[in-house]
């Protein structure tokens, strides 16, 4: 079985552009895939975080993950920390790889334009994700579009080691979603869907309130020549809102656009709004008798636990290679 990686910062406000692009992928993978997913609150911390909110959203992010449909039998959930591997391969994989790489990535110079001082842990943050998936030995990483540089960048590292040092490191492939690989922002669509843009009705949360739904989607930004059809450069509202409806329904656009007769942008909202309410409803419903519960913190030790036993013979091969240690 080929094994699969993904993770999640625990930053809050979980939206359905991390649900369509990434999430919805761990749930599918799981029957026929060894899965191994992260709650990443190391990542979490090259940004200022509030202690207490940071352990609050790790578990709202692991509560996320079961409430979704991820079965802690099957797959593998814990917290990034819990396991000491990710902070020491990244050190390994810090010292073989380039400032001038990490300072092109287009994450890093977004984040970091602008600013007098910029932390170092924002340079190499793709680093430590690149030790994320190394450490696991995995074939296939589950994501949004915008980590395909990161992906990128972990398979030129994991190539450049395997050149150096002899076969070290399995070569990873990323993963992406047909239509939800890059949702877009409802209120800018020419802006990412984004955990932290100011305006709440940019998004939707995977906990957001029915009325919360329909008050995004109807207000989301579209054009004024009135005709529904996808074409994401000179409609990129109305082309999000297609692309959410077909990636929430699994029909194509096509499919889509062809059993209706709307008269306007306001129907296709409308039903877009039902649509999202009734995919999000269990979600919710599961997510609030999880959270609260105890099992809750018992999966995630054993998550640790069972991810541990497969990074570690990993980091051993490492140090070997590298004559970290001793024998
Ligand atoms: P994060 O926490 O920002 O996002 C989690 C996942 O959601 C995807 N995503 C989107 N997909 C479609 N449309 C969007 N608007 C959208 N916004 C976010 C992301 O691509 C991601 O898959 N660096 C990662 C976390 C990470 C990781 C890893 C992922 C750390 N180590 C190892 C995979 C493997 C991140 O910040 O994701």
């Amino acid at each position: 079985m080929k094994r699969v990686f993904s993770g999640v910062q625990p930053t809050g406000n979980i939206h359905l552009g991390n649900y369509l692009g990434a999430l919805k992928q761990f749930v599918e993978l799981q029957n026929d895939h060894e899965c191994i997913y992260c709650i990443v609150d190391e990542h979490a911390i090259t940004v200022p975080q509030d202690p207490k909110e940071l352990r609050r959203h790790i578990l709202d992010v692991a509560a996320l993950y079961l409430a979704i449909g991820i079965d802690p039998k099957k797959s593998i959930i814990f917290v990034q920390s819990q396991v000491s591997g990710h902070a020491e391969l990244g050190w390994v994989l810090c010292c073989n790889s380039y400032t001038g790489e990490l300072s092109r990535m287009t994450q890093f110079k977004a984040k970091s334009g602008g600013k007098e001082s910029v932390g170092t842990g924002l340079l190499t943050y793709p680093v430590l994700m690149a030790a994320d998936i190394l450490l696991y030995d995995t074939d296939i990483v589950p994501v949004g579009n915008d980590q395909k540089q990161h992906i990128e960048l972990t398979r030129d590292i994991a190539i450049r080691i395997n050149n150096k040092y002899g076969e070290t490191f399995v070569v990873p492939d990323g993963r992406f979603m047909k239509a939800g690989a890059r949702i877009m922002a409802l209120d800018d669509p020419e802006q990412k869907m984004s955990k932290s843009a100011e305006n709440i009705h940019s998004r939707i949360s995977l906990l957001d309130e029915d009325s919360k739904i329909k008050k995004s989607i109807m207000r989301a930004t579209t054009d004024s020549d009135g005709e529904i059809r996808f074409d994401p450069v000179n409609k990129p509202g109305v082309s999000n809102l297609l692309n959410i409806y077909s990636a929430l329904s699994g029909k194509t656009v096509d499919e889509i656009i062809a059993g209706q007769n709307w008269r306007g942008y306001g129907d296709l909202k409308k039903e877009l709004v039902a649509v999202t309410q009734e995919a999000l409803t269990p979600i919710k419903q599961n997510y609030n008798e999880i959270r609260e519960s105890e099992e809750l913190i018992r999966i995630l030790k054993d998550g640790a636990e069972r991810a541990n036993a497969i990074a570690e013979p990993v980091m051993k091969r490492v140090r070997d290679k590298f004559g970290l240690g001793l024998k």
